[in-house]
């Protein structure tokens, strides 16, 4: 059994996110990544900055590498992320804009990106991170210059762009119900309210051993996910473990990873589970989380982990 293949059992397919590099060159990486997971994203290749790094200069390789990959393994895709406040290309973060130059710039990068791998991206990341820590609207280039209608615009240009896609907002340090996923379902409410074509919620679920969601919680946020109608799936899943890894907070984090994914197939609206990354010698946590690591389903020499064994455990009860 691999994680593809519960993935497709379950109706929920494992993903991970990819970088282009340790694809081309560790041969370790891309075996697991075609066995394991069925479905990938791209790391960093499809971002604003990284893909469409000058006005009208694109720079796809590393985007078509993973895209083609997916496409020869038979693996489903997310596509991330067509709006963020992070890794923006000068052009963008320098430029001198009114409203209608930027919405327009952000128009079509959006069409030129999601037309490009139409029929090959199921699902996109629309709009990232919209929500900040405070539960307020994140105050970013594109809500100071084009407006609060920025989200509404990126949405429909989306769907214009591909019909068949998927559309997600997608966040972090909202998986279980508290002030921030709060707003982010009032941002959601509001724009299904409007007619928007919003398909989904994305939960980053970039955890901390030590600081785990409440589960209660999860169960509650997820279930208000598909009152609103909308599908769930879980879109970055780390969990970081605090130094040093011991077998004991390795077991706990396997039983955090499989109570994440049991309370996603207990939902009936999750719709994929992706891990933010293949393995933990190819993770952002050691570099942005001083004195973490760890997060992920394959060690640093690339064995199975507890929590990968979690997640295949013992046979349950089909959903
Ligand atoms: O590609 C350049 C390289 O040319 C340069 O030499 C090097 C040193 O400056 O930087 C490289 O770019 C780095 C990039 O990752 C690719 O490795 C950036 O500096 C670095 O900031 C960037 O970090 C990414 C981070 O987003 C940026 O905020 C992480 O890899 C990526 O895992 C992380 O992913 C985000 C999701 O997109 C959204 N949710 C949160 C998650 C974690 O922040």
């Amino acid at each position: 059994m691999t994680l593809r293949a519960l993935g497709e059992a379950e109706g929920i397919p494992v993903g991970a996110a990819v970088a282009a590099g340790p694809l081309q060159a560790n041969a370790r990486y891309w075996r697991i990544l075609g066995r394991e997971f069925g479905m990938v994203t791209c790391e960093n290749a499809m971002k604003m900055g990284p893909v469409h790094p000058a006005p009208g200069r694109w720079a796809f390789r590393d985007a078509d590498a993973i895209v083609a990959f997916a496409a020869r393994h038979g693996q489903g895709m997310r596509g991330h992320t067509l709006v963020w406040h992070n890794q923006l290309p000068r052009w963008i973060t320098g430029g001198r804009w009114i409203r209608t130059t930027l919405a327009r710039a952000l128009d079509r990068h959006i069409t030129t990106l999601v037309r490009r791998y139409r029929g090959r991206i199921g699902a996109w990341d629309v709009v990232n991170e919209a929500v900040d820590d405070h539960a307020r609207p994140r105050p970013t280039i594109w809500r100071r210059v084009i407006g609060p209608g920025y989200i509404e615009q990126a949405f429909r240009s989306a769907h214009a762009a591909d019909p068949d896609a998927l559309l997600f907002y997608n966040d972090y340090g909202a998986e279980a119900a508290g002030r921030k996923a709060d707003a982010i379902l009032r941002l959601a409410a509001g724009l299904l309210r409007r007619g928007v074509p919003l398909h989904g919620i994305g939960l980053q679920a970039h955890l901390a051993l030590d600081h785990l969601p409440r589960w209660d919680g999860v169960r509650t946020n997820l279930r208000r996910i598909r009152d609103l109608g909308l599908q769930v799936q879980v879109t970055e899943l780390d969990v970081r473990i605090r130094l040093p890894v011991t077998p004991a907070k390795l077991r706990a984090q396997a039983d955090a990873v499989r109570r994440l994914h049991d309370l996603c197939r207990e939902a009936g609206n999750c719709t994929a589970f992706v891990t933010w990354g293949v393995g933990d010698a190819a993770s952002w946590v050691p570099g942005f989380f001083k004195g973490y690591d760890a997060g992920l389903l394959f060690d640093r020499a690339w064995r199975a982990k507890p929590a990968y064994r979690a997640l295949l455990g013992p046979p349950r009860r089909m959903r």
